[in-house]
């Protein structure tokens, strides 16, 4: 892979998850508003029977099993971390048929184009400063026409990012603004975007969202 600054130390620090922070992703209500969200998003798009998926950063796999479940998915579950990885194939062992499991890098996905009905990213893209727009760019390449992009996180405001932007112009965080236009560039029509109004949505945003490539 080229070196550009989504190689930078922060960029790696951010995209390897704490131990905090993988308790936090265990925990019982984070789950199930994870489960939730996820529901809510497949009811909107419109997969063909035993449509082939990819998860990336597919952490436990909570997504994964939902795939499944709900659409009799054929998943490639992937995460960057192998001990995530390690773990959701542990947790996913009675729906292993229809899941595969690898390690890869959503900034450099080892996938053929046009392969993918659907392409699902819950709580990823943020911790890819500076290499987000790689991660998107592969996912509207591995996704056949018409195929969609489900996808939750948290996104810097407009204002905020545009802060971020002047004082630290190498960051290129997840910025709702920029994420639009990225998407846009690479041909994802988003058809669904809402984000949560708490006491920090003038900063950082929880939205969720879905794509579908033209
Ligand atoms: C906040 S967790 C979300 C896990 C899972 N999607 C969920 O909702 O439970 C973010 C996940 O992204 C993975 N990750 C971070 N950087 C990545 C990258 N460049 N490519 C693929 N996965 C990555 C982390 O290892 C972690 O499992």
């Amino acid at each position: 892979m080229e070196r550009t600054a989504s190689d930078s130390w922060f960029t790696k620090r951010m995209m390897r998850l704490t131990h905090f922070e993988k308790w936090l992703m265990d925990r019982p209500q984070r789950i199930q508003r994870a489960e939730r969200e996820a529901l809510a998003l497949f009811g909107i798009i419109n997969l063909p029977p035993q449509p082939r998926c990819l998860e990336i950063g597919c952490g436990h796999g909570i997504v994964t099993r939902l795939l499944v479940e709900r659409f009799m998915a054929r998943v490639m579950a992937t995460d960057l971390d192998p001990a995530q990885l390690a773990l959701a194939r542990e947790r996913l062992a009675d729906i292993q048929e229809n899941v595969q499991f690898r390690v890869a890098d959503a900034r450099e996905m080892p996938f053929d184009e046009t392969q993918f009905d659907g392409v699902f990213s819950f709580g990823v893209l943020h911790h890819l400063p500076g290499g987000w727009r790689r991660a998107v760019a592969e996912t509207a390449r591995v996704l056949s026409p018409g195929g969609w992009f489900v996808f939750t996180d948290l996104v810097l405001a407009p204002g905020a990012g545009r802060v971020v932007q002047q004082l630290l112009p190498q960051l290129d965080p997840l910025e709702e603004t920029a994420l639009r236009a990225c998407l846009t560039a690479h041909g994802l029509r988003l058809v669904h975007y809402e984000h949560d109004s708490g006491p920090w949505g003038a900063i950082m945003r929880w939205c969720t969202a879905v794509a579908q490539k033209v």
